[in-house]
């Protein structure tokens, strides 16, 4: 158990806050934020206590920092201090996009324990990937508990820094290029007379479905996707399209943009 804080609970430090909730480690859970009535509403729903940045800072043994990238420099103002005064250890978790862990130790101080994660937005129904990475001062134990601590948040793994950006084009980015696919796939199915509402409930489930029987069987994608082309059938013919118009080429490139604009 340990006292767990959030500065900044807007959409992702308020998603990893709710696992942290549902982990049970928390001997107490601090959540501070600029505008204060959202860290009271989140409080009030997860049993939690809003406080000032200040607070959370002195009193958490694991603190979160939810804040954008550029408020950072703001956030150190007020509590850079306070951070580097704690005498009991402190083991800091940054989920700010692009700060990397150097960076993070010249701020915080080069023997504070920094966690820098890459978590992404399905983290909200459970069912995110939650990437870190940490400093030489982070122990196996620390890494431990912050898996424990966001279990609920879906999968948890550790990557090499170098990797980050790399898979954060994927998993940071993907949510947005799988919405545009469920959106392009309704669209077809409203084009040939099915309903809005029911394309997109069909789509998304699909590409649910179709993800967790690739997760599940651990099979390449090609093998599915050859499962479900039968010979002289019209799913080969939606593929030849899709090559046709360079699908998979256009989605690789998808990528690769995310990961050059990170450089
Ligand atoms: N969203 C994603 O998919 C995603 C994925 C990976 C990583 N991240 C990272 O997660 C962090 C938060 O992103 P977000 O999408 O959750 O943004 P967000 O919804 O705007 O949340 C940021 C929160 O920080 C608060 N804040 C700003 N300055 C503060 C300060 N000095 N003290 C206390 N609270 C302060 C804001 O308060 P107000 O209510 O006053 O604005 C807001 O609630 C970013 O660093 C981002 O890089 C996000």
């Amino acid at each position: 158990m340990a006292i767990v804080g959030f500065i900044g609970t807007g959409n992702m430090g308020g998603a990893l806050a709710r696992a942290a909730a549902k982990s049970g480690l928390a001997s107490e859970l601090l959540l501070a934020n600029r505008s204060p009535e959202k860290a009271e509403l989140l409080a009030a729903e997860l049993g939690g206590r809003p406080v000032s940045n200040q607070e959370a800072a002195e009193r958490s043994d694991v603190l979160f920092l939810g804040v954008k990238p550029q408020m950072l420099d703001t956030l150190l103002g007020q509590i850079g201090d306070t951070l580097k005064d704690r005498n009991e250890r402190q083991l800091i978790v940054s989920m700010m996009a692009g700060k990397d862990l150097g960076t993070l130790q010249s701020l915080l101080g080069e023997d504070k324990p920094i966690l820098r994660i890459m978590p992404n937005i399905p983290v909200c129904v459970g069912a995110g990937v939650t990437l870190y990475c940490g400093t030489e001062t982070v122990t196996e134990a620390d890494k431990r508990f912050f898996r424990d601590l966001m279990a609920a948040s879906g999968l948890v793994e550790e990557l090499d820094e170098h990797l980050m950006e790399a898979a954060s084009g994927v998993t940071g980015c993907g949510p947005a290029f799988a919405a545009m696919f469920v959106e392009a796939l309704a669209d077809g199915a409203v084009a040939c007379g099915l309903p809005r509402k029911q394309a997109i409930a069909y789509a998304a489930q699909m590409l649910a479905g179709s993800a967790r029987m690739l997760l599940a069987s651990g099979e390449h994608p090609g093998v599915l996707k050859d499962r479900v082309c039968s010979p002289a059938g019209s799913t080969i013919q939606g593929v030849r399209k899709l090559e046709e118009r360079a699908f998979r080429a256009a989605v690789t490139d998808a990528v690769i943009a995310t990961w050059e604009k990170e450089f």
